[in-house]
């Protein structure tokens, strides 16, 4: 494969796909991104993840900008706009390389009659941006950098942290890291980190959470090809804290890729196991991870194969559990759903740009319909969680109230009475909380230099 492209022609393939609604940000930059030497794969994301976080704001001031908005067939051109508007406003590159570069993006595209067009509006808003900003704050979309509909939504379900979750939806999000406790403890990878100059604080919800004060390539982080630490949110690592799996156990993680919850199931599982037995192998074969999309569950092997653990990976649809499941019931199912992604959209900012309203009616239908086929496959007395980085009720506390409805063996539990740990993070009466309860499990909110928007329902089959 080619790798000599520049990261401005391959960020506007990318972006155009985007604006295209072709596939998301995270399976167009993994289809791309080889195809630009890796020093410049920063830079790549840095305009890909960038236009798309700013994507409101710069498409609302695109199109005061054009008498008439780009046809379709020219979306590679509004692509190379948006991108150059993007480095004016908010990369420190100067404005004539800004503009120039965009230029000659236009005659790569084999589209030299754009190149005035380009050049003209790039160089208005050199000359007026600032009043033509102004001008557009009035709008919702602008003024909170959202898509309007969001905007409604979040107001709607969420008027006390609304300004939260916007604010946290628009920043870069903070890297976050999952000790395994297995082979280090939190403290020991802490002064780890320290020694080479890292500097990191302690999460305070999950027991395994590092947030680093800055990002940094994951090479440089000691152990990291040993699976000493991975790459988590911390809201995230609190789903292998609620499951609590051990080495008895039968587990089933339903929508796994990339794999990290699974990752962390399985270093449970490794510690119960080093616990009873001090045989952390113990644990292997002991999970069942199931994923619909097969380039999704080769990121679940790597992943697996880094830390030292394996499970029985299969690539289905997991409500289809005729095609998978061998009749064996599980313990503990893990369902961490497709959904909307409401509560990072600081990590998947393409979602500003690609996701309808629509799209949560037939996410519901299909969470629905795994969680209802999932649900056979749990022993009685078992446990599922239901899991999503949605902030939306429909997919959370609506979703299960109607299972619950539906499902005469399905019982919540009370996520604050698993253990003192979980009664801390999970009571309503903390100073400072994670999240809220709410009618039928639990919601996190994104907060900005923190934790992700996630929601968590335990449900156990009446035995
Ligand atoms: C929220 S992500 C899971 C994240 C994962 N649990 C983790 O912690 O890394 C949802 C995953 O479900 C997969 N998926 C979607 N529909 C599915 C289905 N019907 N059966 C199995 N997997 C599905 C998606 O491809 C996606 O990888």
């Amino acid at each position: 494969m080619e790798t000599n492209h520049t990261p401005r022609a391959i960020a506007v393939q990318i972006l155009t796909q985007i604006l295209l609604q072709q596939g998301s940000l995270s399976t167009q930059l993994n289809r791309y991104q080889d195809q630009v030497a890796s020093e410049h794969q920063a830079l790549l994301k840095e305009y890909c993840f960038g236009v798309c976080r700013q994507f409101p704001k710069l498409n609302s001031l695109a199109l005061s900008l054009l008498s008439h908005p780009f046809e379709e067939k020219d979306t590679d051109l509004y692509a190379v706009l948006l991108l150059g508007l993007y480095q004016l406003i908010f990369m420190k590159t100067p404005d004539h390389a800004a503009i120039n570069e965009s230029v000659e993006a236009c005659r790569a595209l084999n589209k030299a009659w754009a190149t005035k067009l380009v050049n003209a509006i790039l160089r208005r808003y050199q000359r007026e941006g600032n009043q033509l900003l102004d001008n557009l704050t009035s709008m919702p979309s602008v003024e909170f950098n959202h898509p309007k509909w969001l905007v409604k939504r979040y107001k709607k379900h969420w008027p006390d942290q609304f300004q939260q979750i916007v604010a946290a939806n628009n920043q870069h999000p903070p890297m976050c890291l999952r000790v395994n406790l297995n082979r280090v403890s939190r403290e020991t990878y802490l002064s780890e980190l320290g020694k080479l100059g890292i500097k990191a604080v302690i999460g305070i919800h999950s027991r395994s959470a590092l947030y680093l004060e800055s990002a940094v390539s994951v090479n440089q982080l000691p152990g990291f090809d040993d699976g000493l630490c991975s790459i988590q949110d911390e809201s995230a690592q609190l789903a292998a804290e609620i499951l609590n799996p051990n080495v008895t156990e039968n587990l089933l993680d339903a929508c796994a890729a990339p794999g990290g919850k699974t990752g962390h199931l399985l270093e449970t599982l490794a510690q119960s196991s080093a616990k009873n037995s001090k045989d952390e192998s113990i644990a292997e074969g002991k999970l069942t991870a199931i994923e619909l999309e097969r380039w999704r569950l080769d990121k679940i092997e790597s992943n697996l194969a880094r830390l030292g653990y394996s499970a029985e990976l299969i690539c289905a649809d997991a409500s289809d559990i005729n095609t998978w499941w061998n009749g064996e019931y599980f313990n503990k199912v893990l369902l961490d759903a497709p959904c909307s992604a409401t509560g990072v959209i600081r990590r998947n900012p393409d979602i500003k740009i690609n996701r309808k309203p629509a799209d949560l009616e037939a996410l519901v239908g299909i969470q629905q319909t795994i969680l209802h086929k999932v649900w056979q496959t749990l022993k009685p007395g078992g446990y599922l969680l239901y899991a999503t980085c949605s902030l939306m009720p429909e997919e959370n506390e609506q979703q299960i109230a109607a299972f619950l409805a539906s499902q005469s063996d399905a019982l919540e539990v009370d996520l604050a009475t698993l253990n003192p740990h979980l009664l801390k993070l999970f009571s309503d009466d903390q100073v400072d909380p994670l999240g809220k309860k709410v009618s039928h499990g639990y919601q996190i909110f994104p907060r900005t230099e923190y934790q992700d928007g996630f929601y968590y329902c335990l449900l156990m089959k009446d035995a």
